[in-house]
């Protein structure tokens, strides 16, 4: 059993907790995503491990089904049944002199270690975060700690620019000059974020969450279509080259469980 540390409320949909797990501490690098399940007999989430430190591992969820509900309502002091980890590729994180982030809404939970870790390598980095509103911008303060400059976007106009992070990105790319680019955030915003950054030819790498059974390779669910050849999110990502990804069947598959999501939040009253 794995203990609350700490659960903190970031805005109506989105919480942040703090799991005592040493092993999977000390084992965490920049990329690497865990397994955890809420109960003995709950679904298995799989969730980017945001923050690390000597015990403890941090993670970020958005209360979108069943399962990610059933973990809300678990309280500091509370315990996890299991967590299985570190899981997926570690990020191979090398010197670029200027990067240019995207995140959209709670995209910005799994971008930030990587981020972190080219910080720490003495990249320069910009930052885009986008949400749909000021209440559903996460991580402003950490990033505003670690990047040169963060615009700010919103779809209702209430902090930032009003729109997506898209029109950010078409003025920012006319005027500067970046080696890499890391996009994270919906299918959509990730897929159209992409054209944009490969016209002006700058490498660019999204991570993609499709669904997932076990993690582990075997399953197949979260299958992944790259220049027509089949990749496992689980193992050989989740962070790929956007060059030749197929967003439109990622979009596909992903939509097959939106009734039951929703019917699992009204039955909840979410
Ligand atoms: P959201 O729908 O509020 O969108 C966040 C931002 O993305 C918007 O504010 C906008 O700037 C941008 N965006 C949205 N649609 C766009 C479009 N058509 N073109 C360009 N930009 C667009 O985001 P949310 O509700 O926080 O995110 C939920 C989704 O993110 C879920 O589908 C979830 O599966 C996915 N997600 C992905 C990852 C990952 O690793 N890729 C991690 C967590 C969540
Ligand atoms: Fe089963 Fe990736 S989750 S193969």
């Amino acid at each position: 059993m794995y203990k609350i540390l700490k659960k903190e409320i970031l805005n109506p949909d989105v919480e942040l907790m703090k799991i005592e797990a040493p092993l999977l501490s000390k084992n965490t690098k920049a990329g690497h995503f865990m397994i955890l399940r809420t109960n003995k007999d709950s679904e298995r989430i799989p969730l980017t491990i945001v923050k690390n430190d000597e015990r403890s591992i941090t993670i970020i969820y958005q209360k979108l089904g069943f399962s990610t509900l059933e973990l809300s309502q678990k309280n500091q002091g509370e315990y996890i049944e299991d967590v299985v980890g570190p899981l997926g590729k570690a990020k191979t994180i090398n010197y670029h002199q200027r990067i240019l982030a995207v995140a959209g809404g709670v995209g910005a939970a799994p971008l930030y270690p990587q981020i972190k870790a080219y910080k720490d390598l003495g990249c320069q980095i910009d930052l885009i975060i986008g949400a749909k509103d000021k209440e559903h911008l996460i991580l402003l303060s950490e990033y505003q700690e670690i990047c040169n400059h963060v615009y700010i976007c919103t779809d209702d106009g209430s902090l930032g620019r009003k729109g997506f992070v898209t029109s950010v990105m078409k003025d920012l790319l006319e005027k500067e000059h970046y080696d890499l680019s890391i996009i994270i955030g919906p299918l959509i915003m990730m897929k159209n974020s992409a054209l944009l950054t490969q016209e002006k030819n700058i490498e660019t790498e999204v991570s993609l969450n499709p669904i997932m059974i076990d993690g582990t390779g075997m399953c197949g669910n979260c299958r992944v279509s790259i220049h027509g050849k089949n990749y496992f999110a689980c193992v050989d990502g989740p962070d790929f080259n956007a060059d030749g990804i197929d967003f439109d069947e990622l979009i596909h598959r992903q939509n097959y469980y939106k009734n039951e999501e929703h019917q699992c939040r009204m039955k909840l009253g979410n």
